[in-house]
């Protein structure tokens, strides 16, 4: 198959682009050759260069910056996204979209199925969302899928932070009351490569196994890399940010159970086999 990457120079674009390599064509853009926001460059480059997979993994990623930033959040995250849609719609591919665990509000208290009712609570959330409607709204075949803390070598993410926090402190303060699914980025898009083997659109919850909270994650961390700290397990009141975040946003996967996909590893082994290439 021919596949375009858009955002290929992003963390989990550049192992789209190695794991979409090994059985397809793949051309790539970044922002430096396309800004998705701009919508007639981006129907030009689609239609020349006429995939029959688009995968868009670019964003504004920043959760915290989007709530000071909500116009550029939502000039990339929905009108980008809606401009990546009508350029499929009329290249007449098919898309995939990455899309977050912070459409949903944490509340339900159990994992979250894809057809569960969104209702983001941050900027970042509600603008990720309106891409996702807006891919719904314009194009038949589409693959939504919905991760979440993503973690990869070619980009900052919570396990390199905390290494390097490590390195100027003797005590680290974690939130412990946020639980999710950590899931790597090598995993994520080799998921991606045979999801799109098939056409079964729809939405798809795509994470590692097994789910923690921050702070059990970062304990994991720090076993892993032999590295002795005081950690202090703490509250979200204990250590605000600007943008809320839910508090339990564990995704069943469970489109991609029922396609008859075998789950992810856990995301124990994971991070176990990510930090042993470090
Ligand atoms: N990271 C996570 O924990 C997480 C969790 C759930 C879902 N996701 C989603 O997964 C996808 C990939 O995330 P990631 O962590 O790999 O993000 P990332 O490393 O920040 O990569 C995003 C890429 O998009 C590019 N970009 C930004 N604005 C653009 C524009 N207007 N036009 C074209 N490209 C633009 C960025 O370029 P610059 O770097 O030059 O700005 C960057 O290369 C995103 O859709 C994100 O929302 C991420």
């Amino acid at each position: 198959m021919r596949i375009l990457i858009i955002g290929s120079e992003g963390m989990l674009g550049h192992d789209l682009v190695d794991a979409l390599s090994i059985e397809n064509e793949v051309n790539t853009t970044t922002i430096d050759t396309l800004d998705i926001t701009d919508i007639d460059k981006t129907i030009q480059t689609v239609k020349e260069m006429k995939p029959d997979v688009l995968v868009h993994a670019a964003a504004y990623t920043d959760v915290d910056g989007s709530e000071s930033n909500s116009d550029l959040a939502y000039k990339v995250n929905a009108l980008g996204t809606r401009n990546v849609a009508v350029a499929c719609h009329e290249a007449d591919c098919a898309m995939v979209y990455i899309c977050t665990d912070y459409v949903f509000d944490g509340t339900k208290g159990s994992s979250y199925y894809e057809y569960d009712q969104t209702n983001p609570l941050s900027v970042y959330g509600k603008t990720k969302l309106a891409g996702e409607v807006y891919i719904r709204d314009t194009l038949n075949k589409f693959y939504i899928v919905r991760t979440s803390w993503l973690y990869g070598f070619h980009g900052p993410n919570f396990v390199t932070t905390m290494l390097n926090l490590a390195e100027s402190n003797d005590t680290i303060s974690v939130v412990n009351d946020q639980i999710g699914s950590p899931t790597y980025t090598v995993d994520l898009a080799a998921a991606i490569g045979e999801l799109i083997k098939k056409p079964a659109y729809g939405i798809y919850h795509v994470t590692n196994s097994d789910y923690c909270s921050w702070y059990e994650y970062a304990k994991q961390i720090f076993h892993n890399a032999g590295v002795n700290i005081d950690l202090k397990p703490v509250t979200t009141e204990e250590f605000p940010r600007p943008a809320p975040r839910p508090k339990y946003s564990v995704m069943e996967n469970y489109n991609w159970k029922m396609e008859g996909y075998p789950k992810l590893r856990s995301y124990k082994q994971a991070l176990k086999d990510y930090m042993k290439l470090l």
